[in-house]
């Protein structure tokens, strides 16, 4: 079979869904390629490049089409080009079937098979063909990018002989896919940043990467992502309204806002509200992803960049993947070919549209003639559901005051039992050994109590290094030992002998794994 590659016909659009290296790996599924000449031209690949991976270059649009068995493109088809398709075609783009119903029809009654690349489930195994996630990364990127190009200032704080620049304030709101990318390349931008999403597991992941997440004073039902497939469902009026009122608190104080929240299938929440806009220092920039559903921001408008009266910017564009057309193709293409090989399990250069799987069932928009869309909910769930938290039962106050007690003496009882047996151990020692042994044996014991009461107050994140160097303190041990060479007993010796190789272990043990810790930390 034929994959031909067309060129994007949107005006403006320079992501093109073949790449010489994706042709490569596509032929050895037993596909033959073809592409539209000049469609990758605006993302750096040359017909020539093409020609080179043996992609057959054919000259416009109507021949790619009536020569593929398979039309692969970015853009959802247009009506000039479903007029191009013919029956049994397939056509792997993305498609947008909620809102293209008409469109859909049309396809269907045309018997041209489609796949949409954004009705991919976000289901673990289907990751290498989630290309709405490959897309949302290079757009959070990009969004801090476009955010900086009209920042009058440093990201990083810097300290220089003309003097100190105080660094920048991100928040980024909506920690999804977009909302993650911009928080990487915002920290590492060397911005404060912070982060804030409906969905509290994504705390740690904020955490993880260096920002703060914007916890509210606010107490609601845990929003379980894995009962909505991984995405956000919409809030109560009095969450919105804590929300809101923390970011009138954070607008005054921060520099950028990314705004990425959105919730499928509805419009974008309203969260940044002119106000707010109003309330922010003058040259501050906001950019806003969700323009496409509408804006997060009271003030965007798509694809357009205004500047407030009082000096914000405002950033609407919905074409961030395209402006970085090289990595978004490379991306997308990737995407295209892991999703062919899905389709391909024999490896004999033929589809396979096998809906008892379920990521193919989930993209498969119209199959033989039959509209498939909306798929049925994927048997796997899209991430683990948390486990509910078990909550302790209700108590009155004298109940609680009763258990404490309880505690209390159950405690205490324990600490009596271990101090009486440890008083009747040392009696017991003291009647056999010789006076010298107890003296070593109550410095031994009180070293041990010190030693554990100073360890356990150190902060977990310490640990590594602390041990490192308390490592350096078994030198001590090696020292006594050595000692005791000279005692005369082979049992003594022999004692010293080991404690020495533990010591030694102990010692090289703990600077190696600092050692690896360092590196870890090194750039190479
Ligand atoms: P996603 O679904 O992974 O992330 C959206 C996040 O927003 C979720 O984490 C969700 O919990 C959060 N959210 C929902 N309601 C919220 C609220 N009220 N307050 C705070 N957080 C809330 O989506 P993804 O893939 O990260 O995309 C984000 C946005 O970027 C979408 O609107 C998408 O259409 C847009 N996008 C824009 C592009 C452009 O060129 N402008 C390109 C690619 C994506």
């Amino acid at each position: 079979m034929i994959i031909g590659a067309a060129k994007e016909v949107l005006d403006g659009e320079r992501r093109v869904a073949l790449t010489p290296d994706s042709a490569r790996q596509l032929q050895k599924l037993g596909y033959e390629c073809a592409i539209e000449s000049g469609a990758g031209e605006a993302a750096n690949f040359s017909d020539k490049d093409y020609t080179e991976a043996d992609v057959k270059v054919v000259a416009d649009a109507k021949t790619l089409w009536e020569t593929s068995d398979i039309v692969i493109k970015v853009r959802p088809p247009e009506t000039s080009e479903l007029e191009l398709t013919h029956e049994g075609q397939t056509v792997i783009s993305f498609f947008w079937p909620a809102q293209n119903g008409e469109l859909l029809q049309q396809f269907a009654d045309k018997k041209v098979n489609v796949l949409a690349m954004d009705m991919v489930p976000r289901i673990s195994r289907a990751q290498k063909m989630d290309a709405l996630s490959s897309m949302a990364n290079i757009a959070g990127y990009r969004a801090v990018i476009e955010a900086g190009n009209n920042f009058g200032r440093f990201f990083t704080g810097q300290i220089t002989a003309a003097g100190k620049v105080p660094p920048a304030k991100v928040l980024v709101i909506g920690a999804g896919v977009a909302g993650l990318a911009a928080i990487g390349a915002s920290t590492s931008l060397g911005a404060i940043t912070l982060a804030f999403d409906v969905r509290p597991e994504v705390a740690e992941q904020v955490e993880s990467m260096g920002a703060e997440f914007v916890y509210l004073d606010f107490e609601e039902e845990q929003q379980d992502g894995a009962a909505t497939g991984g995405y956000a469902s919409v809030s109560s009026p009095e969450f919105r309204e804590a929300q809101l009122a923390k970011f009138r608190e954070l607008a005054p104080e921060v520099d950028i806002v990314i705004t990425t929240a959105l919730i499928p299938g509805r419009d974008a929440p309203e969260l940044w509200t002119e106000d707010m806009v109003q309330s922010m220092k003058p040259g501050s920039v906001i950019v806003d992803l969700a323009a496409e559903k509408g804006g997060n921001c009271k003030l965007t408008k798509m694809d357009e960049k205004i500047v407030t009266e009082n000096g914000i910017t405002v950033i609407g564009y919905t074409d961030f993947p395209s402006r970085m057309a090289t990595q978004s193709s490379t991306l997308y293409a990737t995407n295209i070919r892991h999703m062919m090989t899905d389709l391909t399990p024999e490896k004999d250069g033929q589809i396979n549209i096998d809906m008892e799987d379920d990521v193919i069932r989930g993209a498969t928009a119209t199959k033989d003639g039959e509209i498939t869309f909306p798929p049925p909910k994927p048997k796997i769930a899209a991430i683990a559901a948390q486990k509910p938290k078990e909550k302790a039962p209700e108590m009155t106050p004298e109940e609680r005051r009763a258990a404490e007690v309880a505690a209390f003496k159950d405690q205490t009882k324990k600490q009596v039992a271990l101090l009486a047996g440890g008083g009747a151990l040392l009696l017991l020692v003291g009647l056999v050994a010789p006076a010298s042994f107890m003296q070593h044996f109550i410095v031994f014991v009180l070293a041990c109590f010190v030693g554990f009461q100073v360890i356990w107050g150190v902060a977990h994140s310490l640990h590594t290094p602390l041990m490192a160097v308390t490592n350096a303190i078994s030198s001590i041990v090696i020292l006594g030992a050595l000692l005791q060479i000279g005692s005369g007993s082979w049992l003594v010796i022999l004692l010293a002998a080991v404690s020495v190789f533990m010591a030694g272990i102990n010692i090289f043990g703990g600077f190696l794994v600092t050692r690896r810790m360092l590196a870890m930390f090194q750039k190479s």
